[in-house]
């Protein structure tokens, strides 16, 4: 029956088309729903939504609330808003490294301090980060490869920060207001200089050295004045000594005088 054969195989065909036909359209149609380059899984029972290398230049808007893990790694992000990531009240872990960001706004992170427990921020471009960014974040964050200039702001903003333990080592400065800091581990450099104290340490010296000198000063002109008195009392002790003398004899000639 070489006619139903023909049908059969074909209907099979046919059907396939169809089902891969159908399929595409759902693909189609999740993927404008979601932001190119973006899909959703279930990995170990944890929603995740990956944007990895998806060539992104901002947060995408409409990621699913119900998120628990999202990767925005390996895009060209350059900044993040204030409230990127408010509308995700249940998600736990949230990498951006491998990014370009050099700029988090002081609410980046705002709406995250109860449930996010890894923020992965490496490999940037950070160069300066206001404390008030991490500011009730209790995330293990991850801080290393960025450009960080080593101050007092740096200072600041790492002790607020709850630090990734595997990556505390390899926060480098890039840049330091003390140049023998320059590319040396942030965490290391901090035990030899409290970089919000190193301006107040040359005002003190500055001070102290000032004070040396007018001290010296006072005590020089002090010395000299004692000095100088005690030559001019030892001509003056000298003047009087010879004064009596005088005196006696003019006295005496005096009193002959009026005996005469
Ligand atoms: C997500 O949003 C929907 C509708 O806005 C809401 O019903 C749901 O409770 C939200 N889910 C979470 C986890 O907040
Ligand atoms: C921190 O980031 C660096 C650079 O991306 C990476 O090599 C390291 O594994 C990260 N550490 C952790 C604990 O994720």
């Amino acid at each position: 029956m070489p006619l139903l054969d023909w049908f059969l195989r074909h209907s099979f065909a046919m059907w396939l088309l169809l089902q891969s036909f159908v399929l595409m359209t759902f693909c189609f149609h999740s993927a404008t729903t979601f932001p190119k380059g973006c899909y959703q899984a279930e990995e170990d029972g944890y929603r995740t939504f990956r944007c990895s290398n998806a060539q992104l230049t901002e947060v995408p808007k409409d990621i699913p609330n119900n998120t628990h893990k999202l990767y925005l790694d390996y895009n060209q992000i350059t900044y993040i808003p204030n409230d990127a990531f408010q509308n995700l009240p249940v998600l736990m872990d949230l990498d951006l490294s491998h990014n370009a960001i050099s700029r988090l706004e002081t609410g980046a992170f705002r709406g995250l301090s109860e449930h996010l427990n890894f923020l992965d921020l490496s490999s940037n471009k950070l160069v300066s980060v206001n404390k008030d960014v991490f500011i009730n974040l209790k995330a293990k964050t991850n801080l290393s490869s960025n450009p960080w200039l080593c101050d007092c702001m740096l200072q600041e903003m790492i002790r607020l920060v709850e630090l990734d333990p595997g990556s505390s080592s390899s926060i480098l400065c890039d840049k330091s207001i003390q140049e023998e800091h320059e590319g040396k581990p942030f965490l290391q450099a901090v035990k030899d200089v409290d970089f919000c104290n190193v301006y107040k340490k040359t005002t003190d010296i500055a001070m102290l050295v000032t004070m040396f000198g007018w001290f010296t000063m006072v005590i020089s002109y002090l010395v000299y004045y004692v000095r100088q008195n005690q030559e001019d009392a030892r001509r003056h002790l000298e003047y009087l000594k010879s004064l009596p003398s005088k005196q006696r004899k003019s006295e005496e000639s005096s009193t002959i005088s009026t005996v005469v």
